[in-house]
C-alpha cells in the first residue's frame, strides 16, 4: 500500500473539519512539522485504520426502499408534551420503595403530580430514607410534593392512587412465572391494606407476573376492573420502539408501535399497526429484522435481570408507570396499552391481558379495539389461555 506524506496542510484540513483524531494509515509518512502541528491544536495521530462503525445489516430490497423512502416528504415526529389542564392527585401511595418503586417517586415528584408521595416498604428504613432523600433535592428542583416514608401499610389511608411494586424480583434465569407463591401473599397483603384504608383508589399493579399479579390484586380487593390495572405495556411497547429505532437507525420519537398480550414469554408485539416515520416497517427493515426487534422486547427485561445479576429493571419500569398516572390524571390522552380484567373485548373474558385502553381519572374508561391480524388475535388468545392456566383458572 503506497502511503501518502502527512504535512501540516492535511491536519489544518483536519482542524477545520472539528476532527479532533487524525487516522495514521500504514504506509503513511508524517512530517515533523505535521507532528508539532498536531499536538499543539490538540488533535490526536492515531494509527489505523479504524474500526468503522458497524452498519445496519439489510437486504438489497429493504435498502432500496429505505432510499427511495428517505428522498420523499419530510417526516416530523408528533411531539408529546403534557397537557396543560392535567389534574393532580392528592396523595399517591407507593407499596414498594425498591428501584421501580423510588424511581416512581422521583418522576412523580419531578413531574408534581401529587401533594403528597408516600413510600412503604418492609425493609427498615428504607421508605423513610427515600422519603427524606426526595426531601432534601427539593431545595433545588422546587419540587412541591411532600415525600412520606414509613413501613406500615396502612399508611396507604386515603391514596387516590397506589402502586404496588412490592414483591420479589426475578433472578438470571428465572421467568415472571416462577414468581407467582411469593408475591401472591405480597399482594394479598397489600390489598387488604388498600381495600380497608384506600377503597376508592385506582391500583396499578408492577410487581411479577404482572397479569396473574393484577387477577389477584382485583380478587382481594374486589374493586371494580376499572380501578385495578397492571403496567407492562408501556414498558413492553418502549422497549419494543427502542428495539426498532435503533434497527432502523432513527429516533425513537419517529416510532409508534405497541406489544399486548402477556407481560412473559406471551408477549405480542403488534407488528402491523407499528410505524416508522408513519410509515410501515417493512420500508424500513427486513422481516429478520423485524422478528429481532420483536425479540429484543419480549426478552428486554430479563436482560436487565441477567446484567444485574440480582433485581431487574427500575428506570424504564417507573416512567412506564408514570406514562399510566399521565393518562389517568389528563396528562396524556389517547389509548396506552395496559393490563385489564376483559369482559369480551378480542373475544375474550375473565382474564387480565394488556390490551390498548383508554384511561381518565375513574381508571379504565374503555378498551379500543383495534384491528388486528389473524395471527395478532392468535397470540392474544394463547397469552390469555396460559394465563389462565398459571392461575389455575377454567378457560
Ligand atoms: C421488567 C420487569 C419489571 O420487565 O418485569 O423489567
Amino acid at each position: 500500500m503506497s502511503g501518502r506524506v502527512v504535512g501540516s496542510e492535511l491536519i489544518e484540513d483536519a482542524r477545520q473539519r472539528g476532527r479532533i483524531v487524525f487516522e495514521i494509515l500504514p504506509g503513511d509518512i508524517v512530517t515533523d512539522v505535521a507532528r508539532e502541528m498536531a499536538q499543539r491544536v490538540g488533535i490526536k495521530l492515531v494509527d489505523g485504520p479504524l474500526e468503522k462503525p458497524q452498519t445496519i445489516a439489510s437486504d438489497g430490497n429493504t435498502a432500496m426502499r429505505r432510499g427511495l423512502y428517505r428522498r420523499g416528504a419530510k417526516w416530523v415526529a408528533p411531539a408529546r408534551n403534557i397537557r396543560p389542564s392535567a389534574r393532580r392527585f392528592s396523595k399517591i401511595a407507593l407499596i414498594g420503595a425498591g428501584g421501580v418503586g423510588g424511581n416512581i417517586a422521583h418522576l412523580a415528584a419531578m413531574a408534581d403530580m401529587a401533594d403528597e408521595i408516600t413510600l412503604i416498604d418492609i425493609a427498615p428504613g428504607l421508605a423513610a430514607a427515600t422519603a427524606l432523600d426526595l426531601n432534601h433535592a427539593s431545595g433545588i428542583t422546587g419540587a412541591k410534593a411532600r415525600c412520606i416514608g414509613s413501613e406500615n401499610l396502612s399508611m396507604v389511608s386515603g391514596a387516590d392512587i397506589v402502586v404496588v411494586t412490592a414483591g420479589r424480583a426475578r433472578s438470571p434465569g428465572m421467568t415472571r412465572a416462577d414468581l407467582i407463591q411469593s408475591n401472591t401473599r405480597v399482594v394479598h397483603a397489600a390489598a387488604a391494606a388498600i381495600r380497608s384504608g384506600a377503597p376508592d383508589a385506582i391500583v396499578i399493579v408492577v410487581t411479577n407476573p404482572l397479569d396473574e399479579m393484577t387477577v389477584e390484586m382485583l380478587r382481594a380487593t374486589e374493586f371494580p376492573r376499572e380501578r385495578v390495572l397492571g403496567m407492562a405495556g408501556t414498558l413492553d411497547s418502549s422497549r419494543f420502539r427502542n428495539a426498532l429505532a435503533l434497527a432502523a437507525g432513527v429516533q425513537p420519537a419517529d416510532v409508534q408501535a405497541i406489544t399486548l398480550g402477556s407481560h412473559g414469554e406471551e408477549m405480542a408485539p403488534i407488528t402491523s399497526l407499528a410505524r416508522i416515520k408513519g410509515r410501515p416497517l417493512e420500508v424500513f427493515l427486513s422481516v429478520k429484522q423485524i422478528a429481532a426487534c420483536a425479540k429484543d422486547a419480549v426478552t428486554g427485561g430479563g436482560q436487565v435481570v441477567a446484567l444485574k445479576k440480582s433485581g431487574s429493571a427500575t428506570i424504564a419500569p417507573a416512567h412506564s408507570t408514570i406514562e399510566l398516572m399521565d393518562h389517568i390524571r389528563g396528562a396524556r390522552l389517547g389509548p396506552v396499552p395496559v393490563s385489564v380484567m376483559l369482559a369480551g373485548e378480542y373475544g375474550i373474558s375473565g382474564v387480565v391481558l394488556g390490551v390498548p385502553a383508554h384511561l381518565g381519572q375513574s381508571g379504565m374508561v374503555s378498551v379500543e379495539q383495534l384491528r388486528l391480524t389473524d395471527d395478532e388475535l392468535k397470540s392474544l388468545r394463547s397469552a390469555a389461555d396460559a394465563i389462565r392456566q398459571r392461575l389455575g383458572m377454567t378457560p
